[in-house]
Order: structure tokens, then sequence, then C-alpha cells
């Protein structure tokens, strides 16, 4: 049991909702999923797999029993017992509408919703619902069962006790959940990753670069500080002794320059896209989705194992990872 959840219901069970199940899951907490895709148990049958064996590289003797997971008929059946609802069904608004609506009928009064929209507003979804103060945005990143960011954003009924709630359950689950202010588009990490994929798509187009050297760019450099100490304190670090006041004089101007594309958007016709699929597939080398994934998620650990053991608290995702550690030794006892 974690932040006192026993079972979870996912709604939709693919890249996303089969990460949520997982996370769950490796927690202990039991899972029902409902996806009416036939192939759903399969896929998140993979889903799972890929966590079990990040957990127990993470984790070892630490982790918990695992959590049950059965996949439901329907909506209804899912949210049966559920302590909390995670949905996370295609990005469109009218289809979200309708399956919180299903949602909130089946979930009984003081059940948490979150839905893992990656930028569409919550007050938009609360529409048609009758305990609307109950549903709020967790948006998690990919892989959801390592990654430890969830943003959590209140729509114009959500209820302040309900952010609160949500933000204990995630913890629970060696999530860092972070509180959006405002309620806007996109949130904070959609609108800072589109910002520097319009301009990734800018320069395979003009030419410039492919996929590959772009990426090479992005993790050779500035990816590895990001990773551990985001933008703001990189850059006071580039300002030298005088900080970030010396940053802002020295690079400020040069926002006014025309280096970046700003919000044009570059046209994705047929060649542009047959350009970056056919670099990507010379980039991914002949490997397959699965061994990305699993390339991916062993990288992601070294990272994350190597920030845990940065001062005494971890530092960054490091941090996140010695409180979920630290929490799963001391519910083991
Ligand atoms: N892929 C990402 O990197 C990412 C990251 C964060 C958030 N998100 C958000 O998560 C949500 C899901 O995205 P995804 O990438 O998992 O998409 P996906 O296509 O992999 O999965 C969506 C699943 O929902 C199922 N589904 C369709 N209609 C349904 C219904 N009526 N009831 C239950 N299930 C239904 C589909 O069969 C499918 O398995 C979206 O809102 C997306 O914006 C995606």
């Amino acid at each position: 049991m974690t932040a006192g959840i026993e079972r979870a219901a996912c709604i939709g069970g693919g890249v996303i909702g089969g990460g949520w199940a997982a996370r769950f899951a490796l927690n202990g907490i039991d899972v029902a999923i409902y996806d009416p895709d036939p192939d759903a148990e399969r896929k998140a049958g993979g889903m799972l797999d890929n966590a079990e064996r990040a957990f127990a590289r993470l984790f070892g003797d630490d982790r918990p029993a695992p959590g049950a997971l059965r996949f439901a008929g329907s909506v209804a059946e899912a949210v049966d017992g559920a302590g909390f609802v995670q949905e996370s069904v295609p990005e469109r608004l009218d289809l979200k509408r309708e399956v919180l609506a299903e949602i909130d009928a089946a979930a009984p009064a003081g059940i948490l919703v979150a839905s893992s929209t990656s930028g569409l507003l919550p007050s938009d979804m609360q529409r048609d619902l009758n305990r609307s103060g109950r549903l709020l945005v967790g948006h998690p990143f990919n892989p959801v069962y390592l990654l430890p960011l969830v943003e959590l954003v209140a729509g114009r009924d959500t209820l302040p006790a309900s952010v609160e709630r949500a933000a204990e359950i995630y913890a629970s689950l060696g999530m860092k959940p972070v509180v959006v202010r405002k309620e806007i588009d996109a949130f904070i990490g959609d609108r800072l990753q589109e910002a520097l994929w319009r301009e990734a798509l800018w320069l395979v187009r003009d030419g410039v670069a492919t996929v590959e050297e772009i990426d090479d760019v992005i993790r050779y450099s500035f990816g590895l500080r990001w990773a551990q100490m985001g933008v703001f304190q990189t850059y006071r670090l580039a300002g030298g002794e005088a900080g970030m006041r010396h940053f802002l004089e020295q690079f400020g101007p040069c926002l006014a320059w025309p280096w970046s594309k700003l919000t044009d958007v570059p046209e994705l016709d047929d060649g542009l896209i047959d350009t970056i699929a056919s670099q990507s597939d010379a980039q991914a080398a002949g490997r397959s989705i699965r061994e990305l994934e699993r390339l991916r998620d062993d990288n992601l650990i070294a990272i994350m194992e190597a920030l845990e053991r940065s001062g005494a608290a971890g530092w960054g995702a490091g941090a996140a990872l010695k409180d979920a550690r630290q929490r799963l030794r001391k519910r083991r006892g």
C-alpha cells in the first residue's frame, strides 16, 4: 500500500498508460487497465517487462512485492474499488471529455482522477463532469516507470486539496511532483521541448544538419548540463564569477538577433517527413525499438544513480531516486 492507495485504475494502456500501470504495480499497488485495443495486453506486457528489468537494477532486494495487474472489460469495471484513477487515452479533447465523464460516473466521490494529457487544459476537460473538483492533470514523461517528474495542473474547478493529495500519492511512487502555477497549454515541459524541437526541424529542413548530428550536439554538450542543473543554474555559471546578471548583460542582446526561428513552424510536408524518417532509420543502425528502449533505460538508470551519489542527499533526479530507495527500505522494515 502506498499513500493509502491499494488499487489504481489506468484508463488507456498505451505508451503512457502502460508506463503508469508498471509504476503502480512495481510499487506494490494492484492495477486494473481498461483499453479497447485487442493488442493492449501484449503491449502493456512489453512495458511491464522493461519496467521490471529497470526496477530490478535500481532497487534490487528493496523492491516490494509487485501489485497484481489485470485487464478490465470496461471503464466502470476498471474503476471499481480503485483508490486513484489515471486517464491516458489519445490526445483528443472530445475523447478525453467522453472518457472522463464515464470515469466520473463510475468512481465514488473522493477518488482522484488525473489526466496524462500533454497539453490540454484541465478546465476544458472538466466541462461535462459532475465532480469536477477532483480532476487535475498529472502529466508524466516517457518512460513513466523511470522518469520522476510529474507536472500537476489544476483547472478552474480543481480543489486545492485534490492537488495536495495527488502530489502525496505521486511522491509515494518515487516521483517528483511539480505544481504548475498557471493553467497554460502544454504546461512547462512540453512548451520548452516544443521550442527546441521546432528549431531542430528547421535545421533539418534547411539542410544544416542531420537528425543524428543534431542529437550529437545535444547529448555531447548541453544535454548533459540540463540533466543535472537545468537551464537557469547552468547560465548562472556561464556568467563566470559575476553570475546571472553578467550572463544576462552579455547574452541578453542576442535574443533580439535572428538566431532562432522563434515561433515559425516548418511545414511537415512529405519531403521533410521522408528526410527525417530515413535519417532516423540510419541513426538507429538496425536496432529495434525494444533494444533502443533498453539502451535508453540503462543510460537513464546510470545517470540517475550517478546523481544519487552527488552530495549527501543526491542531486536533482538522483535526490528523487534516493528518496524512493529510502521509502522502499522503510516499507520493508
Ligand atoms: N507519448 C508520450 O511521450 C506522452 C508523454 C506524456 C503524456 N502523454 C499523453 O498521454 C496520453 C496517451 O498517450 P500515449 O502516448 O500513451 O498514446 P498511445 O496511443 O500509446 O495510447 C493510447 C491508448 O488509449 C487507448 N484508447 C483509445 N480509446 C480509448 C478509450 N475510449 N478508453 C480507454 N482507452 C482508450 C488506445 O487503444 C491506446 O492503447 C495522451 O494524452 C498523451 O498526450 C504522452
